[in-house]
């Protein structure tokens, strides 16, 4: 099955093409390497949006108009061995097309929706539309283009899975009995780890966006020397709050100041490194409870902030210290991608059958509407 996934829910306009050969999803022993990426498109809008030190949701939508039919005709180019697949022939041997219909920015939804829709109606192929989040979660299976995995262990194959899902716009705990099955059992009350650390980045003048900045001088920082509270740590429940700690790295900052500590480049390495510290100590603490409460065998880390090395080190550590597998997509599915949207479509489709899954089978494509706040 040759999938097209198509991703706009935010700042990346992308594209891709993947091949899915069965039985993957029935998971049976040492047939699980069927995953291949025939192309992988994203066109980053990040450079734009740094002016404003987030994402404009109308800025962005405009931006995925001008770029996705060339992003989807380098995608189709890149997928076909030829090189001769294209929109205007019709030439192109695609079985289903899987789109983003949420969560995300509405104006940025509705292109990539829209898109797929006249694609679908132009050309007679089936539709489907996919959660974003499970998108994050299937990227665990992928591997970079021209890598098929060879062995079983190497890519998830063992349920219940908990999962850590952090980006710009969530942190949540969900875990996953099966391949389709999902719930969630933890989620942030406040910020979302990603919008955490490019709050703090922004406070230590680092730029849009901030977790690569800060992950990136907090390796020349000492994350002891000035220590912040590790928010819900010792909760009961699953859940998270960031906002609490960016206020924490606020007043560290006035206090300084006014105690007239220069912020240097030192300073702010020492601050970035003790954020980022407190972070991921509860992100991996709650992750282990949350894994121990439900008896998982695997527990699976993405979303954007999956790219932050501490974090993907210290959670391995973890994991593997319980006896548990870990998993992590490779860093070039850390972030938004098409590519996990495909592979998100491929299992919404086994699972019903239907062309969207949240439609009685038979339905098509004229059902699928943005939903900006789909949840698990
Ligand atoms: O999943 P994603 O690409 O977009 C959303 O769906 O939100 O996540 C973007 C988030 C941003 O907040 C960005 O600062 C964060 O991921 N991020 C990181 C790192 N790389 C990206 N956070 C911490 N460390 C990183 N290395
Ligand atoms: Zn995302």
């Amino acid at each position: 099955m040759t999938i097209l996934g198509i991703e706009t829910s935010c700042d990346e306009t992308a594209v891709a093409v993947l091949k899915v050969n069965p039985p993957l999803y029935e998971a049976s022993e040492g047939h699980l390497g069927q995953i291949e990426v025939l192309s992988n498109i994203v066109s980053s809008q990040v450079k734009l949006h740094a002016e404003f030190g987030g994402v404009v949701p109308n800025l962005a939508a405009r931006e995925h108009v001008k770029n996705i039919s060339h992003v989807f005709e380098t995608a189709l180019k890149k997928a076909s061995k030829t090189g001769n697949w294209k929109l205007e022939t019709g030439n192109f041997p695609i079985d289903l097309i899987a789109v983003t219909h949420g969560p995300g920015l509405g104006p940025a939804l509705l292109v990539g929706i829209a898109f797929a829709k006249t694609i679908a109606m132009t050309h007679n192929k089936p539709l489907i539309g996919v959660d974003h989040m499970r998108g994050h979660v299937y990227s665990n299976w992928l591997k970079p283009i021209g890598e098929i995995p060879n062995s079983k262990f190497q890519i998830p194959n063992k349920f219940p899975a908990m999962n850590l899902i952090v980006s710009g716009g969530h942190t949540e705990l969900v875990l996953m009995s099966d391949y389709e099955k999902f719930e969630l059992v933890g989620e942030t009350m406040d910020d979302a780890v990603g919008e955490a650390f490019d709050k703090v980045a922004r406070l230590l003048d680092l730029g849009y966006p901030g977790g690569p900045a800060i992950s990136k001088i907090a390796e020349n920082g000492d994350p002891n020397r000035f220590p912040l509270p590790r928010p819900m740590l010792h909760s009961k429940d699953f859940n998270f709050s960031f906002s609490g700690l960016k206020t924490a790295v606020l007043y560290l900052l006035r206090d300084l100041k006014e105690k007239g500590v220069e912020i240097n480049d030192q300073t702010k390495a020492d601050i970035a490194s003790s954020f980022q510290e407190s972070a991921v100590d509860v992100l991996v603490q709650k992750t282990i409870h949350s894994a121990r409460e439900y008896g998982v065998s695997t527990i699976m880390l993405s979303g954007g902030v999956s790219a932050n090395t501490l974090l993907r080190n210290k959670l391995k550590i973890a994991t593997e210290k319980e006896g548990l597998v870990f998993f992590c997509p490779p860093l070039v599915y850390t972030g938004d991608n098409a590519v996990m949207i495909a592979l998100a479509g491929y299992f919404a489709h086994k699972k019903t059958g239907a062309v969207d899954p949240d439609a009685p089978v038979g339905t098509s494509w004229q059902t699928i509407e943005m939903q900006p706040n789909l949840g698990f």
